[in-house]
């Protein structure tokens, strides 16, 4: 395990803070494959899951905030897709066999994740 969860992370909303840790899981999974078989196979798949499961999660959060009338939506939506695009070409150059994934790359994923839950999410939690 890279990085255990913690209640910093949580914004409040149940069904958003159990989203943001499935998303800590994937990247401890990673984490944990790297560190035992780096299954080259394994890894492309849970890369995948983590893109997957991230599009839902911030799908969700945008449509929630939407309903609430959340008046930073727009920023949190420009956020969210600048997040998408990064760990989008994190997969895409993995899965052409174009990166090495190492404790940087899972680093930089745990980064993101703590920053999008500290510091972008936590501005809506007052809403519900
Ligand atoms: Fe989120
Ligand atoms: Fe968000």
């Amino acid at each position: 395990m890279y990085q255990k969860w913690e209640e910093k992370f949580s914004v409040g909303v149940e069904k958003f803070d159990s989203q943001h840790k499935q998303m800590l899981d994937k990247v401890n999974q990673l984490y944990d494959e790297i560190h035992s078989g780096h299954d080259q196979k394994r890894l492309k798949e849970l890369l995948t899951q983590l893109v997957v499961i991230t599009e839902k999660h911030f799908a969700d959060e945008e449509n929630d905030l939407k309903d609430k009338d959340y008046p930073e939506l727009l920023d949190h939506i420009d956020e969210h897709n600048n997040l998408l695009q990064e760990i989008h070409s994190l997969k895409d150059l993995y899965l052409a066999d174009r990166l090495v994934l190492d404790d940087e790359v899972i680093g930089f994923l745990a980064n993101w994740l703590g920053v999008h839950t500290t510091e972008t999410d936590s501005g809506y939690s007052h809403l519900f």
